[in-house]
C-alpha cells in the first residue's frame, strides 16, 4: 500500500511518499480503506517534534481516518466488511489501509459524509465528550469555553448550549458572529483582561492552556471545576480552591456515537476548510499552514487519487 512516513522531526520535509507491507491485523482491529484524514493540532504538533520525540522513527503518521472496513481480526463482533467506520487511533492513519481497535471504530451514519465524519473524529469528539463526561454540565450552569471558535472549543459551545446551560466564550472578535450563530453566546475577547471582569463560573473548559488556565481559575466560583485539554500548570493553580485538572479524549465510540447522533439531528455543526486530495504536497502545505496560524474551519484530505 501507500503511505506517507515521517523519517524526520522537523521541517514538514521529514514526511515522505513510500510503498509499504499492508498492516498486519490484530485480533481485535477492522482495517480500513481509508477514504479520508483531518488535519488535527496533535498531528501538526507531533510531526514537528513538539509532542516530544521519544517515539521511534521512522513511523506512518496521522490520527483520524473514515472508510470503509475491508478485513475483519478474528475475535471483532461489531462490524462487518463493507461497514462504513470512523475513528481516531495513535498514528498510522497516513496510509491506504488502517487498523483500527473495534472499539474506537464507529459506523458512521448514511446522512454524515467522509468529509464531516472524519473531521469530527478528534477535535468535535474532544468538546462533546469535555462538556458531558468530563466537565458534567447541568442546565443551568454558567461555563467558559476557552477557545470557543476552534474545533474543540465550537463544539464544546454547542453541547453546553443544548444543555441548557449558561455559555460564555473566549474568541477574536472575527469570531464572534460565528459563536453567537449557535445560539445565546456571551463572545468575550480573549485579547482583553476578561478575568477582571467575569467571575462566579461554575466550569470552565481550556483548550488552550498555559496562562490561560490561571485566567480560568480566576474567575470559577469556590469549588468550580476546570479541566484543560492544553496542558494546565497544576502547581500554580493550587493557590486556587478549585477542581482543576488536565484530560484527554478517550477515542472511543460511546462518545462518538452520541456526537454522530447530535450531528444528524442537526444540533451540532462545525466548520469544514481546506478539502484537498491527500498527496504528499498537499499534507506538507497544510502542516506547514498550521504551524503559522489556526486553521479556519477543519482541512481534510481525501484519498480519491492517492
Ligand atoms: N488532550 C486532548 O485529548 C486533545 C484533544 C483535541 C485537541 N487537543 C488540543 O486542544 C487544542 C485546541 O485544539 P483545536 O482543534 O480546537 O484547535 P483550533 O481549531 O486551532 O482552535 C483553537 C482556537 O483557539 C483560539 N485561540 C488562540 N489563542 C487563544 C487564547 N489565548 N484564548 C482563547 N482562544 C484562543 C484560536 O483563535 P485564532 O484564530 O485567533 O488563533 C482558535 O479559534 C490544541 O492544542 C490541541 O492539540 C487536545
Amino acid at each position: 500500500m501507500k503511505a506517507i512516513q515521517l523519517d524526520n522531526y522537523g521541517p514538514v520535509t521529514g514526511l515522505k511518499e513510500i510503498d509499504t507491507e499492508t498492516p498486519a491485523l490484530l485480533k481485535k482491529q477492522v482495517l480500513v480503506k481509508n477514504h479520508a484524514v483531518a488535519i488535527d493540532p496533535y498531528d501538526v504538533k507531533f510531526i514537528a517534534g513538539k509532542m516530544g520525540t521519544s517515539e521511534e522513527l521512522p513511523l506512518i503518521p496521522g490520527s483520524s481516518v473514515v472508510g470503509e472496513v475491508v478485513a475483519i481480526g478474528s475475535d471483532v463482533t461489531d462490524f462487518k466488511v463493507g461497514d462504513r467506520v470512523a475513528a481516531t487511533r495513535h498514528q498510522k492513519t497516513y496510509a491506504e489501509l488502517v487498523p483500527v481497535g473495534q472499539s474506537a471504530a464507529t459506523k458512521v451514519p448514511d446522512d454524515i459524509d467522509d468529509i464531516h465524519a472524519v473531521a469530527a473524529v478528534i477535535g468535535a469528539a474532544t468538546g462533546y465528550q469535555m462538556i458531558h463526561r468530563d466537565l458534567n454540565i447541568q442546565p443551568g450552569q454558567k461555563v467558559l469555553v476557552q477557545g470557543g471558535a476552534g474545533a474543540v472549543g465550537s463544539v464544546a459551545v454547542q453541547a453546553a448550549l443544548n444543555i441548557g446551560a449558561q455559555v460564555y466564550a473566549t474568541a477574536k472578535p472575527a469570531d464572534f458572529d460565528y459563536l453567537k450563530s449557535f445560539g445565546d453566546v456571551t463572545p468575550i475577547d480573549y485579547h482583553t483582561a476578561y478575568e477582571n471582569e467575569l467571575s462566579d463560573f461554575d466550569a470552565v473548559l481550556d483548550t488552550i492552556g498555559g496562562a490561560v488556565s490561571i485566567q480560568s481559575a480566576k474567575i470559577l466560583k469556590t469549588g468550580g471545576i476546570l479541566r484543560s485539554i492544553a496542558g494546565l500548570d497544576e502547581k500554580a493553580l493550587s493557590a486556587f480552591d478549585i477542581d482543576a485538572a488536565n484530560t484527554f479524549s478517550d477515542g472511543k465510540r460511546p462518545n462518538l456515537e452520541a456526537l454522530f447522533a447530535d450531528m444528524v439531528a442537526d444540533k451540532i455543526t462545525f466548520r469544514i476548510g481546506q478539502v484537498l486530495p491527500f498527496t504528499l504536497a498537499n499534507l506538507r502545505d497544510i502542516h506547514e499552514q498550521a504551524r503559522q496560524h489556526s486553521l479556519q474551519g477543519k482541512a481534510v484530505l481525501k484519498f480519491d487519487t492517492f
